[in-house]
């Protein structure tokens, strides 16, 4: 689930976000009735959610709920939504970059990134692949980390200056229509960010690569897999009715050669693509893991609005016995089923 340069966001011509960030504000699991739900759960979840949540944790967890009320009580609609994403977003900072760890090494390697390189992250969010990427190509090459979101680009900012980069700037745009002349980078890449653009992002990448560079994606797999299945996959068997909007599907590219077969419509060649299982590992408890998941990840909260308000308790303490089956250790070691796809600007 990721924020711009402050002369960024001061930009007079930044684009107003469009659908990803805002969002109808998180429904009930949300609300302080449901989050107080994750406490009622099957014992032997409880028993060891409690045995692994340090006193440090309570005290940050308390100091979570008391700014979600702020900012519910602050904003209204589509910006409260906004802000709890953002709060989660740096509340769980450091676990979800474990989590996501070896999808962004993933696509890294498979980017093969050089010294020297021009390179545009899309939907970079707050930060990944960029950051990973500006540490490999030295001080000469230069990523430029593009997300429509000022916030989230933030964010990107402040963790690209506490790894010491000076090789990453970042740009609020659409990808769809990228502020960039004809030509000008020798990589561009994206982390489970291509499933949220139109085709024509996809164009808008081949035009502004350089003749023989290549456009990296990685994208999630089948929604049926351990992450989804014992998270979202519980909240829909619940539900019924649509999963995500068609325009916000992170699993649009799942079934495997879509991705292929778009790189072709944008006008790639020697496209290459292949389904992988990465390491996807929560370091630490199932109440936790579910805290982030439900708070990020936005094209779900359509869904979450159909749950009635009290039905969230039960769906909570069943989503975490289900977690519950992929701990290992201190750890949650769900394993993610992603996509990776290239092509090359001809
Ligand atoms: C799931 S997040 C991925 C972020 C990051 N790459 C990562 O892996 O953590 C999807 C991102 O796509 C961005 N996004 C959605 N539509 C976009 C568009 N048209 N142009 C640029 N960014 C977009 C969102 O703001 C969000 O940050």
């Amino acid at each position: 689930m990721n924020w711009a340069h402050a002369d960024e966001n001061a930009r007079p011509d930044a684009q107003p976000e469009k659908s990803w960030p805002r969002h109808p504000k998180p429904a009930a699991p949300l609300r302080s009735g449901a989050v107080e739900g994750l406490k009622i759960l099957n014992r032997n979840v409880r028993e060891e959610i409690l045995r692994r949540n340090s006193a440090k944790d309570a005290k940050k967890n308390a100091k979570f709920q008391e700014q979600v009320a702020m900012s519910s009580a602050q904003k209204s609609g589509s910006q409260w939504g906004h802000s709890y994403r953002l709060i989660a977003s740096e509340k769980w900072k450091a676990k979800s970059a474990a989590m996501g760890r070896d999808a962004t090494d993933a696509l890294v390697d498979y980017a093969r990134p050089q010294a020297g390189m021009q390179v545009l992250d899309l939907a970079s969010g707050t930060g990944e692949p960029a950051i990973t990427l500006a540490s490999r190509i030295g001080p000469e090459g230069q990523v430029i980390a593009l997300d429509l979101s000022p916030e989230l680009l933030q964010i990107a900012e402040e963790r690209a200056r506490e790894h010491h980069l000076m090789n990453l700037t970042t740009r609020q745009a659409d990808a769809n229509n990228l502020p960039f002349p004809d030509q000008g980078f020798d990589l561009i890449t994206s982390r489970f960010g291509v499933m949220f653009l139109d085709e024509d992002a996809l164009r808008e990448a081949c035009r502004v690569l350089r003749p023989g560079s290549r456009a990296c994606f990685l994208a999630w797999g089948p929604f049926e897999q351990p992450f989804w299945s014992s998270t979202m996959g519980v909240v829909h068997k619940r539900v019924g009715g649509t999963l995500v909007p068609t325009d916000q599907d992170p699993f649009k590219y799942s079934q495997p050669g879509s991705l292929s077969s778009a790189l072709r419509r944008a006008g790639f060649e020697r496209v290459e693509e292949e389904t992988r299982t990465v390491s996807w590992t929560w370091p630490g408890t199932a109440e936790e893991v579910w805290e982030q998941a439900r708070a990020v990840a936005t094209p779900f909260l359509p869904m979450f609005e159909r749950v009635p308000p009290e039905k969230w308790d039960e769906i909570n303490s069943e989503i975490c016995r289900a977690i519950s089956n992929y701990i290992v250790g201190d750890d949650i070691k769900f394993g993610a089923v992603v996509v990776l796809a290239s092509g090359r600007k001809p």
